[in-house]
């Protein structure tokens, strides 16, 4: 249909097939959580990241988004990425990272934009947890 010709292949193929769809127990301290919304549209986007402590790399990353196809593809790849990742380098990732490797259209940068959101807030709220912990 008009979706398959006019959206890149990758977007179609997170779409379909979401990668890492899911929750972690937000409680634990392990993880993190980053809950977002995008005024412009209102969807919502959750991503979670379970890290281990002694090398501050990400073991697992999951997410759940109430959105459109471009935001659940943006977040599907956010979680592929993260996989084994550090978090300093998890706070660097920019939507331009996720919107140029699904290549999306300008009305859907914001999408991306969900998910570099959604990491930094999983992030800081795993580093929070972190230091009340210590
Ligand atoms: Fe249309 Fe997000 S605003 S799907
Ligand atoms: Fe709003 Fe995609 S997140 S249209």
């Amino acid at each position: 249909g008009v979706m398959r010709r006019s959206y890149h292949e990758n977007v179609i193929d997170h779409y379909e097939k979401p990668r890492n769809v899911g929750s972690l127990d937000a409680k634990s301290k392990d993880v993190g959580t980053g809950l977002v919304g995008a005024p412009a549209c209102g969807d919502v986007m959750k991503l979670q990241i379970q890290v281990n402590k002694d090398d501050n790399k990400i073991e697992k990353a999951v997410f759940k988004t109430f959105g459109c196809g471009s935001a659940i593809a943006s977040s599907s790849y956010a979680t592929e990425i993260l996989h084994g990742m550090h978090l300093d380098d998890a706070m660097n990732i920019k939507n331009k990272d996720i919107s140029e490797h699904l290549k999306l259209p300008p009305v859907k940068l914001h999408c991306s934009m969900l998910a570099e959101d959604a990491i930094k807030a999983a992030v800081k709220d795993y580093r929070k947890k972190a230091d009340l912990a210590d």
